[in-house]
Parts: C-alpha cells; sequence; structure tokens
C-alpha cells in the first residue's frame, strides 16, 4: 500500500488557527483546489474523527470512495456508517492497511488532523508526505504533528509557488523513519 499524507499549515507548522476548526477561513483557494483534485483521485481517505466532526456536513459520499474515520469508540458512530464508503474503526494503522489491501485498495490517502498524521508517521507507513505552507504564522492552533519521539528524514520532490502571495505547496518522499530517545 502506497500511504499519502497531505496537509495545508502555517509556516509555523499550525494545521489550525487558534481555536478555530475552519481551515477554510485562512488557507487559499489554490491549495484548496489541490486539496480537492488530491481527494478526487484517492478512493481511499483516512481520517481522524476530530476532522471528521468538522467536515462531516459537507462531506459528498460517492460509490466508489471510502472514507476511513479512526476513533477509539467506532460504536459512538455505528448510525453513520455507510459500508464502502464511511467506515469507523480503532484498528491500529498497520492492521488497518492491511484490512484494506486485501480489499484491494493500493494507495491510502491520510487527510489529518495532526493527532493521525502523527499515529502513521509513528508507525513508519507513510511513503508521500504534500505540505502545503500558506505564508503565515499563527500564535496558537493545532501542530500539525504532536510533540511525539520521531526523526524522520524526508527527500524533497518538488515545490511549486501556488500564488503571488506565496503559498507553496511541497512534495517530499519519505526516505528514513527511525524512533529516537528523548
Ligand atoms: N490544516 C490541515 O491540513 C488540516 C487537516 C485536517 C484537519 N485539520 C484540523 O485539525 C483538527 C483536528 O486535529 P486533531 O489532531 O485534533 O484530531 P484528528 O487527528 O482529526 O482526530 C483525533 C482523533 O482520532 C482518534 N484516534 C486517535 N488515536 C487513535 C488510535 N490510536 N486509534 C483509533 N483512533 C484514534 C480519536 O478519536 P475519538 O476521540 O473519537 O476516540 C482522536 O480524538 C480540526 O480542527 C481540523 O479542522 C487541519
Amino acid at each position: 500500500m502506497k500511504v499519502i499524507m497531505v496537509a495545508v499549515s502555517s509556516i509555523n507548522g499550525k494545521i489550525t488557527r487558534g481555536l478555530d476548526p475552519n481551515i477554510y477561513s485562512w488557507t487559499s483557494k489554490e491549495d484548496t483546489k489541490f486539496f480537492f483534485s488530491l481527494i478526487k483521485k484517492h478512493s481511499l481517505i483516512v481520517m481522524g474523527s476530530k476532522t471528521y466532526e468538522t467536515v462531516r456536513k459537507v462531506i459528498k459520499h460517492e460509490k466508489d470512495k471510502l472514507r476511513i474515520v479512526l476513533t477509539r469508540e467506532p460504536k459512538k458512530y455505528s448510525e453513520e456508517a455507510k459500508k464502502g464508503m464511511l467506515e469507523f474503526t480503532n484498528e491500529n494503522p498497520s492492521k488497518l492497511i492491511k484490512k484494506m489491501e486485501s480489499r484491494g485498495y493500493k494507495k491510502l490517502l491520510i487527510v489529518g488532523g495532526g493527532t493521525i498524521n502523527t499515529l502513521f508517521l509513528k508507525s513508519k507507513l507513510v511513503n508521500e508526505i504534500y505540505l502545503t505552507f500558506e505564508p503565515k504564522i499563527f500564535g496558537s492552533g493545532k501542530n500539525l504533528i504532536k510533540e511525539e519521539n520521531l526523526d524522520i528524514t524526508l527527500k524533497l520532490i518538488s515545490a511549486k509557488k501556488l500564488n503571488r502571495q506565496g503559498t507553496t505547496l511541497l512534495k517530499y518522499r519519505v526516505s528514513k523513519m527511525k524512533g529516537y530517545d528523548i
């Protein structure tokens, strides 16, 4: 399974502006366009329950797109689940990936938030990262990656300026991942 992570961040690594869960209040239309083009290309999308709760009202469910929501309490969401389109699980990343491989999926797109990004990175299962930097600095907000003992080396594959303001889309390949002692 090829595992791809995507996020948009301030230049200091915040994926939300303060307590506002709506990222579209500060992200650029160019990044939004890129994000949705990526969603279109992937038939397996994984997110954490906190992210799901911010987007659940606007998700358009389609037959050939499976969204998996990670939660420790999948039962809480049983009435919302739609087999093959919206599923809730508390499986760990490697088990989930194996299961999805057996269902025929070859690519998985992780769309956040920071908790789930960290969970997959810690599991050493991420192959590529798309990261958009909006030219902004936020003094508070949620982090792209949580504080954990991670030591990951990436290789920059491409860098593209998306607009005049300087929104920049970076594509990385993960080359080395290890844990370290703090
Ligand atoms: N800028 C961006 O690119 C971007 C992208 C996505 C989201 N966001 C923003 O990020 C915020 C959410 O981020 P977040 O870090 O708070 O939350 P999150 O990563 O979306 O979800 C966290 C939740 O995942 C579940 N979870 C965590 N570890 C798990 C495990 N080992 N097994 C199963 N489930 C597990 C838990 O759900 P339960 O509590 O249900 O057990 C936990 O509360 C939102 O405000 C959203 O708007 C920004």
